[in-house]
């Protein structure tokens, strides 16, 4: 069954989440869902017992959410060593950013990212990641796929100061207090999941990113199989997944087990920052790209 956005009275029978929009971003991410992940969470159900996203990167649907009871995790261990400090010490991860921007002002712009990304590269941290993400070009931080030695060079813009960055840090610590997190695979995050959870699953893009994080064993077919025993438990899972292009060169068709998922939808979420990044300076007005969201129940 095909349904549209906004038409949540469609659903009738379940009743769903009204979140209200959340743009302010912690740390910059490439795939992330921060413009819509308000349209995303109010397609949730409201009896949500615990709120699970296993691909949580910066953990935009999360902070929308605003769950009392939630458990965030990812496979790279750098990010989930920001995610910990956010809860453990504010102080801390804002000296941690507090610290590496007086070395990229004191430095100078290049200099001072270079050497940041040259610590990072020869031992890969979570402080060092954290202003990486925020000043590094496009606010896309690629991987290397065999090493995971990040190559992306200085931004062009200036990343917010200390200030604003403690603030945001006090609102995303408000908004995440119900969540647990922890460095997890997908596949064990899910094996947890009980009845009547919610897991919310936004992948690596299939048809674009699967080169730009780490090789962190990511497969289709293994998510699939996850969430269909997630779907033999009673447990929901919504799934974000590539949209179909308008006028996209890639078909981004993917191979969906038959009465695995109740319903899809269809969210508009603008341009692609994957293409914006590739094809900078040129007219996007084609690459209109479609969030594809599938629901379990
Ligand atoms: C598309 S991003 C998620 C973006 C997120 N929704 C946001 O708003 O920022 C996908 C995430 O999946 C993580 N990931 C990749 N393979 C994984 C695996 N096998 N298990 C758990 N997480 C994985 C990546 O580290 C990345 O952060």
């Amino acid at each position: 069954m095909k349904v549209k956005e906004d038409t949540l009275d469609l659903f009738y029978g379940m009743e769903f989440q009204h979140v209200p929009p959340f743009r302010t971003q912690l740390l910059k991410w490439i795939g992330n869902k921060q413009r819509f992940a308000h349209k995303i969470a109010s397609y949730f159900p409201k009896d949500i017992r615990t709120y699970r996203e296993p691909f949580l990167g910066s953990g935009a649907v999360l902070a929308a959410l605003q769950p009392p009871n939630a458990v965030g995790s990812d496979i790279f261990g750098p990010l989930m060593e920001i995610w910990r400090c956010l809860h453990e010490s504010s102080e801390k991860l804002t000296d941690w950013y507090r610290t590496r921007y007086v070395e990229f002002i004191t430095v100078g712009k290049t200099e001072g990212y270079e050497r940041i990304r040259a610590r990072y590269n020869a031992n890969p941290n979570g402080p060092d990641l954290l202003f990486i993400c925020r000043s590094c070009y496009g606010g896309v931080v690629r991987f290397r796929k065999s090493d995971g030695y990040i190559s992306t060079p200085c931004g062009i813009h200036d990343p917010i100061n200390p200030k604003s960055f403690a603030q945001r840090v006090q609102i995303w610590r408000r908004r995440t207090g119900g969540a647990n997190f922890r460095q997890m695979d997908f596949e064990e995050a899910m094996s947890l999941a009980h009845e009547k959870d919610l897991v919310y699953c936004d992948p690596p893009y299939v048809c674009s990113q699967t080169i730009l994080y780490q090789g962190q064993g990511f497969s289709l077919e293994r998510l699939m199989q996850a969430i269909a025993d997630c779907k033999k438990r009673g447990v929901r899972v919504a799934l974000s997944i590539d949209g179909k292009k308008k006028s996209g060169r890639v078909d981004c068709e993917l191979e969906i087990p038959d009465g695995l998922f109740e319903r899809e939808v269809f969210l508009d979420c603008g341009r692609s920052m994957l293409r914006r990044f590739q094809r900078e300076g040129e007219s996007l007005e084609d690459e209109i790209v479609h969030d594809r969201l599938l629901l379990t129940y």
